[in-house]
Parts: structure tokens; sequence; C-alpha cells
């Protein structure tokens, strides 16, 4: 399958034909003729990125300076029909990385806020899918019946890691019925075998489920009921592979992939937990969700992760004061 390639454009004549080339095909978005002649004519003026596959312009992007630290991704389109196969996010990460090495602190971008047209809600959804978070929401700008969502991200790579570690909740409440694309489910995936190992042994193993059917299937056998809701879920398999002698990791193994991926989950925009006990308490319920997805008997399914996006605010925890569980210099020491 060929890749999509993102290329910055500098013409200005040619970046208004690429925007309306795209933008004359939106029209569930850019219904206006007014408004989408405007975003054509500035399109000129703006950093311009435009997506190709296969020698065809899929594609684009446009930024621009909302203040000295800020930038706005002022519009983007992608052609229909290649919604969700991953060329928006290909055009975000390219602005991304032009906006950081440009020293902008932060990106922000407007849209009409979740809840009021079905497309913008997959518009909004997208933005959160690639990092952006709810700054606020102006319901005046754009008259009452399209109140403006202003959504911002850091660009300082540095500082959103630990952001995001400390941001990471274990969330049990209901999830939005929205699908979540295979290219977010890949990422994740891959973020879980990229963890490391014991001897490298890479004793775990992960399976993506999203079908409807096997999702229900699934649900029947988790009772109490927990993940009911989520549009699809990771179950984790581990095989118990010595790595030197009789030290076997595999349960290291799996751990470090899942907290991989619970971070790259939250990374995406979506919410999760890791459901191991309930699942793999004297009753098995793993035991029958590995039958039901076909895993083969050297494997032990020992964990599930519901994939989605979060209905409520996921509650945070109550955490031992640091003092009482990480010292300097010595059990107990607060100071060096
Ligand atoms: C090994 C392990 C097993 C877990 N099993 C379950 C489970 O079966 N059900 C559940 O609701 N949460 C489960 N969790 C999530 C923990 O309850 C959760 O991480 C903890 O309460 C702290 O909350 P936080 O993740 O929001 O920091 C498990 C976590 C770990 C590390």
């Amino acid at each position: 399958m060929s890749m999509t390639a993102v290329r910055s454009i500098t013409d200005a004549a040619r970046k208004r034909e690429i925007a309306r080339e795209i933008l004359e095909t939106l029209t569930d978005w850019f219904e206006n003729v007014e408004a989408r002649e405007d975003y054509i004519q500035k399109s000129g003026e703006q950093v311009f990125f435009a997506a190709e596959k296969d020698g065809k312009t899929t594609g684009f992007l446009c930024l621009k300076e909302t203040g000295k630290s800020t930038v706005e991704l002022a519009v983007m389109g992608v052609l229909n029909g290649i919604h969700g196969q991953g060329t928006g996010k290909a055009l975000v990460r390219a602005a991304k990385e032009y906006a950081a090495a440009a020293g902008y602190a932060f990106m922000q971008v407007k849209t009409v806020q979740s809840g009021y047209y079905e497309d913008y809600d997959r518009t909004n959804w997208f933005y959160r899918s690639v990092g952006f978070q709810e700054l606020e929401v102006i319901p005046s700008l754009w008259g009452e019946e399209n109140p403006c969502q202003i959504y911002v991200q850091s660009l300082k790579k540095d500082a959103s890691l630990p952001d995001l570690i400390m941001s990471r909740r274990s969330y049990r409440g209901k999830y939005k019925p929205d699908r979540v694309p295979r290219q977010d489910l890949t990422t994740i995936l891959e973020a879980g075998l990229a963890a490391p190992s014991g001897c490298n042994k890479q004793t775990t193993s992960l399976i993506a489920v999203d079908d409807e059917a096997l999702l229900a299937a699934i649900r029947k056998e988790i009772d109490p009921p927990v993940a009911q809701t989520a549009p699809a879920m990771i179950c984790v398999l581990t095989r118990r592979i010595n790595a030197y002698r009789d030290r076997c990791f595999a349960t290291q193994d799996y751990a470090a992939a899942i907290e991989n991926m619970l971070l790259t989950i939250a990374a995406l925009g979506y919410q999760s937990c890791w459901y191991e006990g309930h699942i793999t308490d004297a009753d098995r319920i793993g035991d029958r969700i590995a039958k039901l997805i076909g895993v083969p008997d050297e494997y032990e399914l020992v964990c599930i992760l519901p994939v989605g996006i979060a209905e409520e605010t996921p509650p945070m925890p109550k955490k031992l004061p640091f003092g009482e569980r990480a010292w300097l210099n010595g059990f107990g020491k607060r100071e060096g």
C-alpha cells in the first residue's frame, strides 16, 4: 500500500488551487460559499501543507500565527472517502513539527462544539485524537447555533509526557459509540510491543477487537459487567517463557506493555482501564474470552483494555502522599 507524503507548498497560487480543489468537495463542512472563498483566499498567505498519495493531492492544512507563542490550525480538509485513514493525522503531525521547530509553544484550533452536528462531532473527535484539549467554548463568536469550541495543545514535547503520565486515570464509565480508527488501534498495539521485555523474550502478544459481534460475545462473558460500551478492546496475552534458567519475566513484560498502551491510549484522546483482577479471578472470564478469539492453549489472556472516547470525566483516585512512598538518598529521607 502506498504511503501518504506531506509537502510544504510555498507558491500562493498553487496553495489556493489546492485549497479550492479540496474544499469544494467538502460541502458538509464548507457549505457557505462566501466563507469557503475566504478560506481559499487566505490560504495563499498562510503556511501550507499538502498531502499526496499516488500522485494525487488528498488533503491540505494551513497555519497562521495568532500570538507570539501560538499558531492556529486555520483550516484543513481531507477528501471524502479517505477520512479516518491517516491523511489528517499526517498533515497535523507535519504542522506540529514545523510549528515546534519555528519556536511556537501552542497550537490552537476552532470548530463547532460537539453535540450540534454529526459532521462536526467527527471533527471534534479528530482534533482530540491528534492531541488537542478543550480550552474554551465561545458561544457568541459564530452565532448561537454554532458555539465555537477552542482547542489547544502544547508543542513542547518534553513537557507533555510527564503531564500525560500524571493525568492518566483508570476510566470505568460509559464510552461514546464513536469507532476507534484501525490506525489508532495499530498505534496502541505498536506501543505495547515496543515495551522492554526480560532478555528480550517478547512474551507478550496482543489482539485488538473492534468487530461488533465479537465485542458483544465478549461483553456477555464479563460478569459483573465492565467495559460494556467500549467500541474497541485490547486483549493482552502472555506466554510463560523463561528468560534464563528458571527466571520468567512474563508478568513484568506484559505489565510494561500495558502501561505503554495505557499512556498511548490517553495520548490519542481515549480512555481505558487495566482490567486484570476482574478477568483472572476464580471464574476465569479471561479463559472464556480467549476461546472466543481463538487464542491457542500456550497463551494466557491476562488483561483487557477497553478503548474509546469517554462520556464522563474519570475520577481522581486517592494516592498516598509523595513523601510516604518516595525518598531521596535513603529510606524515609526527605532531604539529600
Ligand atoms: C495488575 C492490575 C490489575 C488491575 N485490575 C483491575 C480490575 O480488574 N478492575 C478494575 O476496575 N481496575 C483494575 N486495575 C486498575 C486499578 O484499580 C487502578 O490502576 C488503581 O485504582 C489506581 O487508579 P489509576 O489507574 O486511575 O491511577 C488494575 C490495575 C493493575 C495494575
